[in-house]
């Protein structure tokens, strides 16, 4: 159990809240445990018919903990069990996922939009993947899903040179729908999760599982990065990276 997620129903509706504020929602162990369990329990035989993923205000998440990452490359090993769970969790989600992101949305709070069906972003969101410049590479079965999304340049540039997108940039390229007011951010993401909730149910899970076709590919995606992943994070390259960013104030 963590404070660190706050799972919510309300109706039909579930919210996951990434609740970390004073680490800007930097996701550790636990709370990638907690998501997954959220999304998980969410399935087809559920009263949830749609799950809302949100941070705080201003703050979406700023990805993996650091220091979890320097942790992992210390001990040689790789993403770690609560985070291939939350993964897989995502791929294999029987229920519409909206997201609602204002201020940064780093590593994993970028890649995770690619595994939503609706997602509003405030104008000044910021959509980062530093993946490559950390000395890693990207996740969430993302180099999979973000090329064929909007084309193998402007993923690159996004995943590999790291360019970050604002909400009104991330919506050019299909990774999110809307662009709301920041503080109006989640009322609108509910209000698409509501409309999507009073649909009949049994027709949008069987429209979104043929739109989306069958999970393993992406699942197989996202494990074989994984391997890879593993071996990046014991990279000097890697270690030093996380160094450098966790001493930077001291
Ligand atoms: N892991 C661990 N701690 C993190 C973190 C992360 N990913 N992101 C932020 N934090 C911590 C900071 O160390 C700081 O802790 P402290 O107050 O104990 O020193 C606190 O959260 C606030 O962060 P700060 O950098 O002061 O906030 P900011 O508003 O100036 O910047 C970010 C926000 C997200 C741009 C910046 O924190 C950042 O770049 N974080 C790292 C993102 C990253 O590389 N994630 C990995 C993706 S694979």
């Amino acid at each position: 159990m963590t404070d660190h997620v706050l799972v919510t129903d309300d109706g039909a509706i579930r919210t996951v809240r990434m609740n970390r504020p004073e680490k800007k929602n930097a996701l550790t162990a636990a709370m990638y445990d907690a998501m997954a369990a959220a999304l998980e329990s969410a399935g087809a035989g559920s009263p949830v018919r749609c799950v809302l993923i949100t941070g705080v205000a201003g703050t979406f998440t700023a990805g993996n903990d650091l220091q979890d990452f320097l942790a992992a490359a210390m001990g040689g090993q790789g993403l770690g069990s609560p985070v291939i769970r939350f993964l897989h969790a995502l791929a294999r989600c029987e229920r519409p996922l909206v997201a609602a992101v204002e201020g940064n949305a780093v590593g994993l709070g970028t890649t995770m939009m690619l595994h939503c069906d609706y997602a509003v972003a405030a104008p000044d969101a910021r959509f980062q993947t530093p993946f490559v410049s950390l000395g890693l590479l990207p996740e969430a079965a993302s180099t999979l899903i973000a090329p064929a999304l909007m084309g193998h340049r402007r993923a690159f540039e996004l995943l590999v040179m790291g360019k970050p997108l604002n909400g009104e940039e991330a919506k050019a390229c299909g990774l999110v729908n809307a662009v709301a007011p920041a503080g109006q951010v989640e009322a609108v993401a509910m209000e698409a999760a509501k409309r999507i909730a009073a649909l009949p149910a049994e027709a949008v899970a069987v429209s979104r599982r043929m739109m989306k076709g069958t999970p393993d590919a992406i699942v197989a995606r996202m494990d074989a990065e994984a391997e890879e992943f593993k071996r990046r994070l014991k990279s000097p390259e890697a270690k030093a990276a996380f160094e450098a960013f966790l001493r930077r104030k001291k």
